[in-house]
C-alpha cells in the first residue's frame, strides 16, 4: 500500500470518469437495486478481508463510479447542486488530507484566515461593513460578520436562533417563553419549518404570509399578517423571505419586505441558499435590491457557485448578533488566550467544523470573480432560453417565466401525470429532472448549472418526453 500509487489509481479513475460525464457518454443516472450494488463493490468480503488497495482499488473504483449519477454530464439538469469546478474537489482532497478545523484559530491558522477573507468578501458583495482585521474595532463600531457552515438547513436555523436571542435572551436558560413566532411564505424551504421544530417552537408557530400566483410574498399583505401575529399575543422572531424560491427560483421583492421590517423592528432573514450568487453579477443583481436592509442572509456555495457540497455562508448586518446567538460554556475550547487570529466556534452549532472555505477560494481564485459571475449570468440567460423555447411549442407550457437558472414545465400530453413521465425518463436515464409543485399543480422541474448544458440537451429532452408520451398511449 502506498498513498502515492494508490492516489494515482484514484485520479485516473476519477479523469476517466470526468472526461466520459462531461462528453455526455453513457447515462446520466440509473439506480441498480442496492444488493446488487452491494455485491459488485464486494462490500462485505472488503470488509472481512481488508487490502483496498492497487489492483482492488481500481476494480472498486469502477463499480463505485458507475454507480454514481453523474453530476458532470450534460443531461444532469435536475437539483439544485453545483456540477463542481475542479478547483473545488480538488481542495476538498487537500483539506480532508490534512483534515483541518476551521472552528478555532489555533488549530489552522491558514485555513481560518481563509475563511474569514471571504466572509468579509462576501459582507461587501452584499453592501454590509466587513469586520476589521485586527487590531479590533471599537467596541462600538457595528460590522457585519459570519461563517461558513454545513448547509442552508444549518444556516437557516443558525440565523432564526441569532434572531430568536435578540428577543428572548433567556431562553437559554429557560427555554421558550411559548409565544414566540416566525413568519414565512409557505413557499420557504422546509428548513424554515424544520428550524422551528428544531428550535422547540414549533411548525405552528411559523405562521403563513399571503403568496401570489407566483408563489411571491405580496408586500401589501404584510400588515396583516403582522396583525394577526400580535392578536393572538405572539412575539415575531424573524419574518423569512426568499431569494429565490425553491420550487421555482423567483426572488421576493426584498426591498419591500425589508422596508417593512425596519419599520417594525422585524429580525428580516433572507434565504438566498439558492439565488443569492445573483449579488456577484452585474446583470441579475438587481433581483437581489433590498438585501442589504435584512439582518441576515444565507448563501450556498454549492448551488451556483461551482463549490462541491457542501458549502454556505451565513452572513449577518451586526456581526454582534450572530457572537451572541449561543450562549455555552466549554472551558476546554472557550478560554482567554493570546493569539493572532480568529475562533469562528461560538457562531456554529459544530464544534468539530472541517475546513469549508479553500474549496470557495480555489473556485474564485481559478475562475476569478468575473469568471464566476459571468458563469452565473450564463446559466440565468440560458434559462430564459429554454423557457422561450418550451413556451414556443405547442405541447409543452410553463407556469412562470424564470429569473434564474430553475425552470418548472409540463408536458401537455403525459395523461398519467409528470411524476408517472419522469419515473420513465430516469429509467431510461437519458435525461435527469427533478419535480416541483406550484399551485397544487405538479411539473417537471429543471436546474441548469451545468455549464456542459446548452439548448441542445433540452431539444433532446423534448423529443424523448413526445417519444415516451407517444408509447405509452
Ligand atoms: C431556498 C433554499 N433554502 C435552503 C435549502 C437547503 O440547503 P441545503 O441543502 O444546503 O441544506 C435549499 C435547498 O434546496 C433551498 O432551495
Amino acid at each position: 500500500m502506498s498513498f502515492e500509487a494508490d492516489a494515482q489509481i484514484i485520479l485516473h479513475a476519477l479523469s476517466g470518469f470526468y472526461e466520459r460525464s462531461i462528453s455526455g457518454q453513457g447515462p446520466v443516472i440509473h439506480q441498480p437495486p442496492m444488493s446488487v450494488l452491494m455485491a459488485d463493490m464486494e462490500l462485505a468480503p472488503l470488509v472481512k478481508e481488508g487490502g483496498l488497495s492497487g489492483e482492488k482499488l481500481a476494480q472498486f473504483m469502477d463499480s463505485y463510479l458507475s454507480a454514481l449519477t453523474r453530476i458532470y454530464h450534460p443531461a444532469n439538469i435536475a437539483h439544485q447542486q453545483a456540477v463542481p469546478h475542479y478547483m473545488a474537489a480538488l481542495a476538498g482532497l487537500v483539506d480532508n488530507f490534512v483534515s483541518s478545523d476551521g472552528s478555532i484559530y489555533e488549530l489552522g491558522p491558514a485555513s481560518v484566515s481563509i475563511e474569514y477573507f471571504l466572509i468579509n468578501w462576501l459582507l461587501g458583495k452584499v453592501g454590509w461593513k466587513p469586520a476589521l482585521l485586527r487590531p479590533q474595532p471599537a467596541a462600538e463600531e457595528i460590522h457585519g460578520g459570519g461563517i461558513l457552515t454545513h448547509g442552508g438547513s444549518i444556516a437557516n436555523l443558525t440565523a432564526l436562533i441569532a434572531a430568536r436571542t435578540q428577543i428572548a435572551p433567556h431562553v437559554w436558560q429557560e427555554g421558550n417563553p411559548g409565544d414566540l413566532a416566525l413568519l414565512a411564505p409557505a413557499e420557504a424551504h422546509y428548513s424554515i419549518t424544520r428550524a422551528a421544530g428544531i428550535m422547540g417552537l414549533g411548525q405552528r408557530a411559523v405562521y403563513p404570509l399571503e403568496i401570489n400566483e407566483r408563489g411571491l410574498v405580496i408586500p401589501d399583505q404584510l400588515p396583516a399578517a403582522y396583525a394577526r401575529v400580535e392578536a393572538e399575543g405572539k412575539q415575531v422572531v424573524a419574518l423569512v423571505a426568499n431569494a429565490g424560491t425553491t420550487a421555482v427560483g423567483l426572488y421576493d421583492p426584498l426591498q419591500e419586505i425589508g422596508a417593512f421590517c425596519r419599520e417594525r423592528n422585524l429580525w428580516f432573514h433572507v434565504d438566498g441558499a439558492h439565488g443569492g450568487p445573483a449579488l456577484l453579477t452585474n446583470k441579475y443583481r438587481s433581483l437581489m435590491r433590498g438585501v442589504e436592509l435584512a439582518d441576515s442572509l444565507v448563501m450556498n456555495m454549492h448551488k451556483l457557485m461551482r463549490v462541491t457540497a457542501v458549502c454556505t455562508a451565513l452572513l449577518v448586518r451586526d456581526a454582534r448578533t450572530l457572537d451572541q446567538a449561543f450562549t455555552q460554556e466549554a472551558d476546554y475550547l472557550f478560554h482567554a488566550k493570546e493569539q493572532p487570529g480568529y475562533d469562528f466556534l461560538h457562531r456554529t452549532i459544530e464544534c468539530t467544523k472541517p475546513v469549508l472555505g479553500l474549496k470557495f477560494f480555489w473556485v474564485l481564485g481559478a475562475m476569478g470573480e468575473a469568471g464566476l459571475a459571468e458563469y452565473i449570468e450564463r446559466q440565468f440567460d440560458l434559462t430564459r432560453e429554454v423557457y422561450d423555447y418550451l413556451e414556443s411549442l405547442p405541447d409543452f407550457e410553463c407556469p412562470v417565466a424564470p429569473e434564474s437558472n430553475i425552470l418548472c414545465f409540463r408536458a401537455k400530453g403525459a395523461r398519467d401525470g409528470q411524476l408517472a413521465l419522469r419515473d420513465r425518463l430516469l429509467a431510461r436515464g437519458d435525461y435527469y429532472v427533478s419535480t416541483a409543485s406550484l399551485n397544487g399543480q405538479r411539473y417537471l422541474r429543471l436546474t441548469l448549472t451545468n455549464p456542459a448544458t446548452s439548448l441542445d440537451e433540452i431539444k433532446g429532452l423534448v423529443d424523448e418526453i413526445r417519444e415516451l408520451i407517444a408509447t405509452s398511449q
